[in-house]
């Protein structure tokens, strides 16, 4: 085969992988249940702050975020969902493998949850790591109102740090009034880089000073929740390493140009050394976006030094229980994205609408904006794109041919990101969400171990509501 797959430790090959093959991957079971309720609801909070009028809401329990759910790897987790929204919902537990009927999505895996009732879901917690849940229904206003939690599993043996800190990133579009405008599912974001908001904030508030000691090690746990809004953040004074990626550990490394890019759906853990001194404040910056820079918060050093330097512990992750893809066997798909503004010279040339102008015009007009492999999925899209055999290993080799930057994300499983643009990526990461940036080529392998129809679509919800998404059935 000619693609570049690179024969690194831990890419096992032929009758050895054959035989460590685990159609289910074997979490060793603590035995142990957690159960937890949530409550979807309206209410009223200050997002951006005092001194700024309240923002009505979509909340789980009435805070933004949810109530963040920790766990230990190897727990059942129980959560029962009540619906107190006016209208249909459901609760997908992001980058989790787990069993198909649990996965959230309406029409696909499940009835939706009605107003009023009630749904259970149950499910073992295979992998460590830093996930999130949130509605798969109406996903753009859903989420985009506030309905979104972290969902925390931790190590067997954690490694040693002094603070365990979470900043989910998220951004709103207020009105003047506080209110939250209500244009979503148009036709702009939609055919653009979706709902960007005009409010950034962490942890459901607009944020200012993050206060820190002096010698101190925080491992800091992103997560972007934001429908659209693609975060790159830089440390100012400081050099954050990376430790794990979707949740999933990966060589603890520096990120290129100091920077940490986070597309929506992602999460990212890093190890923060306060390298600083008491008294000093440092930057931290979202440069994400070229000309839009702005200041997320303040590192801010008060209080006596913890100690005179951080600690030199290792921040090596253990290994999480995904299996590995085999480069010997692997079948390989190859996936084109087209449409979006400035896309339809491309679209032309694949012939989509007929390759004709008018007709690209009335697909859009229709809300079938993004194709994948010629295909715009809009309403409950059931049919399979494509089919894999359960155990077996694939490559997705996929090729963005629009203008834009597409979060693509898998259910069910977790995949190495490979290469690149043909190159083989210096990681080989473990992710369930790869932010794929305008032409470019990544190709993704992973083991489909897990039965089922699952989802693969964009998570700029505007994107996949206009057309980014796809059912891919193992079986
Ligand atoms: Cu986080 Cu299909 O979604
Ligand atoms: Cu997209």
């Amino acid at each position: 085969m000619g693609y570049p797959f690179l024969s690194r430790r831990g890419f096992l090959s032929g009758a050895a992988a054959a035989v460590m093959l685990p159609v289910i991957a074997p979490a060793r079971a603590t035995g142990s249940t957690k159960e937890v309720r949530l409550f979807a609801g309206v209410t009223r909070l200050p997002l951006a702050g005092a001194g700024y009028p309240q923002t009505g809401v979509w909340a789980y329990d009435g805070v933004v975020p949810g109530p963040e759910i920790r766990v230990r790897q190897g727990d059942r987790l129980r959560v029962s969902v009540e619906n107190g929204l006016a209208e249909d919902t459901t609760v997908h537990f992001h980058g989790i493998r787990l069993p198909n009927a649990m996965d959230g999505v309406p029409h696909l895996t499940q009835h939706p949850i009605a107003p009023g009732s009630t749904f259970i879901y149950e499910f073992d917690l295979p992998d460590a790591g830093t996930y999130w849940y949130h509605p798969h229904i109406r996903s753009g206003e859903q989420v985009g109102r506030g309905l979104y939690g972290a969902l925390i599993v931790e190590e067997r043996e954690p490694i040693q740090v002094d603070r365990d800190v979470l900043w989910m990133l998220s951004d709103w579009r207020l009105l003047p009034d506080g209110r939250i405008s209500d244009d979503f599912d148009n036709l702009h974001d939609m055919s653009h880089n979706g709902r960007i908001g005009n409010t950034v904030t962490v942890n459901g508030r607009v944020a200012d000073a993050f206060p820190v000691r002096a010698g101190e090690r925080i491992r800091l746990r992103l997560v972007n929740a934001a429908n659209a809004r693609i975060f790159g953040l830089t440390f100012a004074g400081h050099r954050p390493r990376v430790i794990a990626l979707d949740g999933h550990p990966v060589d603890p490394h520096e990120p290129d140009g100091g920077r940490i890019v986070l597309g929506p759906a992602m999460r990212v853990d890093l190890v923060l050394d306060m390298t600083g001194a008491a008294g000093e404040r440092f930057d931290v910056m979202d440069t994400f976006y070229r000309g839009l820079s702005y200041r997320l918060l303040e590192l801010v050093y008060d209080g006596e030094p913890l100690r005179k330097a951080p600690p030199e512990s290792p921040i090596a992750l253990p290994a999480n229980t995904v299996p590995e893809p085999d480069k010997a066997s692997a079948v390989r798909h190859e996936i084109v994205f087209n449409g979006g503004m400035m896309g339809q010279m491309m679209m032309r040339e694949r012939g989509i609408g007929g390759g004709d102008m008018m007709e690209m015009m009335a697909l859009m007009r229709s809300g079938r904006i993004w194709f994948i492999n010629g295909k715009a999925a809009v309403g409950h899209m059931m049919d399979p794109m494509l089919t894999l055999e359960l155990g077996k290993s694939c490559v997705l080799a996929m090729t963005n041919e629009t203008a834009w930057h597409h979060p693509m994300h898998l259910h069910g499983h977790a995949f190495r990101v490979i290469a690149r643009n043909g190159a083989p990526t210096r990681y080989r990461e473990w992710q369930d969400t790869v932010l794929v940036a305008p032409r470019e080529k990544v190709d993704i392998a992973f083991v489909a171990d897990n039965p089922g129809d699952w989802m693969f679509h964009c998570h700029i919800l505007e994107h996949q509501e206009s057309g980014m998404m796809g059912v891919i059935r193992v079986k």
